[in-house]
């Protein structure tokens, strides 16, 4: 068992680092400086929606495992692993902002007691580590050491709880290999593959993971909307790419692209560092200009099928960048919304659990409890987050509810034939117009393809061909 605050400790990755630190058998206090959070927080209250979260937080508390406060120095003295979680968001520049890095370095240092290993755990620019180090030796107390291990985390939300617990791997970066180590053995419980390397090297894993999963969906995209032209299916090409081993079919689901508080800011920021070191990102710059075309491409379907939107209500069914969260930051029904507005549409959106958030960014909104409400007399509804309850409307009484017949799927969830059936007109992103077009797909099992067997690395070191990247 060892001591670890958490700074942090409301937010995202801090909340569900602190609950789970805890569940795997360590005393965790969380700092922050967010009072209303730690009193909700103390008194078992999740401050957001995460599955699991609720549960492992009010454990932690009944084993005493677990505590929350806003006082560094309670919180920072007895500990041998302080963890970093706080936020790093998009500057102007698109660089990313370290001013909260800098204030709970400056503040772990000034509270510290002894030796301390510092865990970078929030997604910060390469370089990170050494920066961190630099100001936590300015701000030491005589006696007092650090170390600085980059230690990133992948966590996807709405199953953060689950990536925490089931991580594919560990990546470590430190240039002291002890400390290493012993971030590596907090996780001993987990079994789970880990990577040590330089920090500078752990900190552009991070980066270059989350931007080439932004990559794979914006390829989806540009891929969607040439079928869009050519009458392909883009779900069907997906999974018969996804068949290669090398590509594998996960993110590869077409639609209105990714939002959320990583994928955006992740790539910008690593386009921004590209930019500061006179590096050029074409990709990287395109894979953010698909994403955000996603939502102008949708509108402009309505558009096209409606004649205008000025005037005209449009039903927009999910409103959190994804299912199983609340949060709506860069989710593109903000985009959608944005743009409704500016054409002088009426919006009534919904969603499971996001509407509070929407009606305090966009009051002139209307919201409302389900999908049969957001339909409700509209020219159109686009179905925007895929949740579960989207997926198996009962049509009828969605077509019943609608003035207008278009249903612009924005996820490709739904079944064309069935949203046909029910007498409305269907649209997706990159499906076929021929209606039922996407159910003509045969796959025959056969035996594990020979390529998808690993080499063993004797052969692979050795090969000939290794270099050339077969
Ligand atoms: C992501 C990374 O997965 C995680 O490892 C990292 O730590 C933080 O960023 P998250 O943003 O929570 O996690 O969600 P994720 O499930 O990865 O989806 C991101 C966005 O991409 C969502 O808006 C989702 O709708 C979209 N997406 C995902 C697609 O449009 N198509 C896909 O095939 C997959």
């Amino acid at each position: 068992m060892a001591n670890i605050a958490v700074v942090g400790a409301a937010g995202y990755v801090g909340l569900a680092y602190s609950v789970s630190l805890a569940a795997f058998g360590h005393r965790v206090i969380g700092v922050d400086r967010d009072p209303g959070r730690i009193w909700m927080l103390n008194d078992g209250v999740a401050p957001i929606h995460e599955p699991e979260l609720p549960e492992l937080l009010q454990r932690g508390l009944a084993t005493g495992l677990l505590t929350f406060t806003t006082d560094y120095a309670t919180a920072i003295p007895p500990a041998e692993f302080v963890f970093i979680c706080v936020g790093t968001p998009s500057t102007e520049t698109g660089a990313a902002d370290t001013s909260a890095i800098v204030a709970a370095a400056t503040a772990i240092a000034r509270q510290s007691k002894g030796r301390t290993i510092v865990v970078n755990k929030s997604t910060m620019p390469v370089g990170s580590a050494q920066f961190v180090a630099d100001i936590l030796a300015e701000h030491a107390p005589s006696g007092v050491t650090f170390t600085v291990v980059s230690n990133p985390e992948f966590l996807r939300e709405g199953s953060a709880i689950y990536d925490i617990f089931h991580p594919d791997r560990i990546v470590l970066g430190a240039d002291d290999l002890d400390a290493a180590h012993a971030v590596g053995d907090l996780y001993n419980t987990l079994n789970a593959a880990i990577l040590i390397t330089q920090p500078r090297t752990a900190e552009m894993v991070k980066y270059a993971s989350n931007a080439f999963l932004a990559t794979k969906i914006s390829f989806i995209n540009e891929v969607a909307l040439i079928c869009d032209q050519l009458d392909a299916d883009v779900d069907v090409v997906a999974r018969g790419m996804g068949m290669d081993a090398r590509i594998t079919p996960r993110f590869l689901h077409a639609g209105l692209g990714f939002g959320g508080s990583c994928f955006p800011k992740d790539v910008r920021a690593l386009a921004a560092m590209a930019r500061e070191n006179a590096c050029d990102s074409p990709l990287l710059n395109a894979v953010l200009d698909i994403n955000a075309g996603m939502r102008s491409h949708v509108i402009a379907k309505v558009r096209r099928r409606l004649g205008t939107l000025t005037g005209a209500t449009i039903g927009l069914f999910g409103l959190s960048f994804k299912p199983e969260t609340d949060d709506i930051r860069e989710a593109p029904a903000i985009s959608l919304i944005e743009e409704l507005l500016a054409q002088e549409a009426t919006v009534q959106a919904t969603d499971p659990v996001a509407n509070a958030h929407i009606a305090a960014r966009f009051p002139e909104v209307r919201l409302a409890a389900d999908a049969y409400g957001a339909a409700m007399s509209a020219d159109a509804v686009i179905l925007v987050t895929e949740w579960p309850a989207y997926r198996s409307l009962n049509l009828d009484r969605i077509a019943n509810a609608m003035r207008g017949r278009l249903v612009v799927d924005g996820r490709n969830v739904l079944d064309p034939g069935k949203v046909a059936s029910a007498g409305l007109v269907y649209e997706g992103i990159g499906r076929p117009r021929n209606e039922g077009a996407g159910t003509r797909i045969t796959v025959l099992p056969g035996a594990e393809p020979l390529r998808a067997q690993p080499r063993p690395e004797s052969v692979i070191d050795s090969h000939p061909l290794a270099s050339r990247g077969d």
